[in-house]
């Protein structure tokens, strides 16, 4: 039997998968590092802490799996998007990478907003959003010059991963989509957008699609985990491209809503010059020549696990969320709305914070749990209601993520999305589609879409209730009101926080 290996660096974790030639998962492990937030909206991680959890977890997945190193066909990544890691001459980190969920940018978002203008939009197909890595370079550049001036290549989280894996530095076209600086319908760095902002053109990595080949493993690495320095590394993608990978979104028409971390509802798109005016993202898919579009909630899954972390440390999500099903749609007249960091879509907004609202002696833990889940949902439902506006037909939602970990929350999709919504069997979240890039690339399969006929299988679909979809519809013209009703007083609020 052949095998690939899928590796995940998300927000929280690395996650490697192994993956047959059938499609089945024969190992997985998994490794978490730490998040630093050293001031009110920074959010950072260290570079080297992936890179240690990422051999760590193949090393442990290698072990358990136990199957011989040359049937292992290819290695492939997905991976947070946006971060930006800075390096230098040496390939060594010059500092913390700061990731997409920091929004200490809004000032150099405004100026960039200003210098290019409408260009920003027609080159990047994206508004400029603090989430994004072009801002972040504006950030260091500004308030670190000396440690900029010593900056010679910029990447992105999973390529960081890959070049110390490989010794080599590239960056895919749909992680390269997510920086502000690829013209993304010509697939090449913009010398307009580097010039305006005085990046060197040397400081891009060499762009690659997501299939291609990019190397070997270092012998050292090999050693490590068990692997043959033989072992073929294919570029990898975003997670969020990945992700669509792996829930088969690789033909218009289909939809994803994933919850990780973040949270996002993507579509596919064959044609580059289909424009939302930068209302939603449209970057360049793992699919060569392909794109998509997708709107982002940014603290989806990160609502549910602060809420964890802070009324529920020492239980499991089963144990919290238990009682989440008795209770009605509207969780007895509370909402949540999930503005944990701020929020990008439809708002996008650094300075705007989360509420509960309706708080009654009457609800307990259960109903503001209930009240958490429908928040991220009524946030996703923003984005499937832009895309609704704008013609695309969103009958049936493939869910992935911990959001397809929870049969409450499936339900609940279905009846606030009022679309059939579809769970995977065997979901695996973007590291099944990291695994399916390796397939395609390693010549396992001749095309993804022939590696998602055997790797990708439908599973329960979930099928809104036309009464709750219609209490749902109720409740989410209240929740949109919520937004412009708190906005004036989290500005107020502002220069409280830590
Ligand atoms: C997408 C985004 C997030 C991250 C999460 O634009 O910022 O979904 O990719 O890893």
């Amino acid at each position: 039997m052949k095998y690939v290996i899928g590796i995940d660096l998300g927000t929280s974790a690395v996650k490697t998968i192994l993956v047959n030639a059938a499609g089945d998962i024969c190992a997985e492990a998994s490794k978490s590092y730490p998040l630093f937030h050293e001031r009110a909206g920074w959010s950072e991680q260290n570079p080297d802490d992936w890179v240690t959890g990422t051999i760590e977890a193949l090393q442990e997945m290698m072990k358990q799996a136990n199957v011989p190193a040359e049937d292992i066909m290819g290695i492939s990544y997905s991976g947070q998007m946006h971060g930006l890691v800075l390096l230098d001459g040496q390939h060594q980190v010059l500092r913390k990478a700061i990731l997409w969920n920091d929004t200490r940018t809004t000032k150099q978002c405004e100026e960039i907003t200003e210098t290019l203008g409408q260009k920003m939009l027609a080159i990047t197909r994206n508004r400029v959003l603090e989430g994004f890595t072009l801002p972040k370079i504006r950030w260091v550049q500004e308030h670190e010059p000396e440690l900029f001036q010593k900056a010679a290549l910029f990447l992105l989280p999973k390529d960081y991963v890959r070049l110390k894996m490989t010794g080599n530095a590239h960056m895919d076209y749909s992680d390269a989509a997510g920086t502000l600086l690829l013209d993304v319908t010509n697939k090449e760095w913009s010398k307009t957008i580097c010039e305006a902002f005085h990046i060197p053109f040397s400081l891009c990595p060499p762009l690659v699609d997501s299939t291609e080949r990019t190397g070997t493993l270092l012998p050292s690495i090999a050693e490590q985990t068990g692997l043959r320095a033989e072992t073929p590394v294919f570029a990898g993608g975003a997670d969020n491209a990945c992700g669509a990978i792996g829930a088969g979104i690789l033909s218009a028409g289909k939809t994803m809503c994933s919850i990780g971390t973040s949270g996002v509802i993507l579509a596919h798109e064959d044609d580059s010059t289909r424009d939302f005016e930068g209302k939603v993202h449209f970057f360049n898919h793992g699919k060569k020549n392909a794109f998509y579009t997708m709107g982002v909630t940014l603290s989806a899954g990160h609502s549910l696990q602060w809420f964890k972390d802070t009324f529920a440390k020492d239980e499991s999500f089963d144990e919290m969320l238990a009682g989440v099903g008795d209770i009605p749609p509207g969780a007895g007249g509370l909402l949540y709305t999930p503005y944990l960091v701020g929020e990008r879509t439809p708002h996008p907004d650094s300075v705007i914070r989360a509420s509960f609202i309706g708080i009654d002696s009457a609800h307990t833990r259960a109903h503001f749990a209930r009240a958490v889940m429908e928040g991220i949902t009524f946030s996703l439902q923003e984005s499937i209601e832009m895309f609704r506006n704008e013609g695309k037909v969103v009958d049936a939602v493939i869910s992935i993520g911990g959001g397809a970990k929870n049969d409450v929350w499936l339900q609940m999709q279905a009846d606030i999305f009022d679309a059939k919504v579809v769970k995977l069997q065997n979901e695996q979240g973007p590291a099944m589609g990291a695994a399916m890039i390796a397939a395609a690339g390693s010549g396992m399969f001749d095309s993804l879409e022939q590696c998602a006929d055997v790797f990708i299988k439908e599973g329960q679909t979930f099928k809104p209730d036309s009464e709750r979809a219609k209490q749902y519809q109720s409740l989410f013209s209240i929740y949109q009101r919520v937004y412009d009703q708190t906005k004036a007083i989290n500005e107020q609020l502002r220069s409280f926080r830590a």
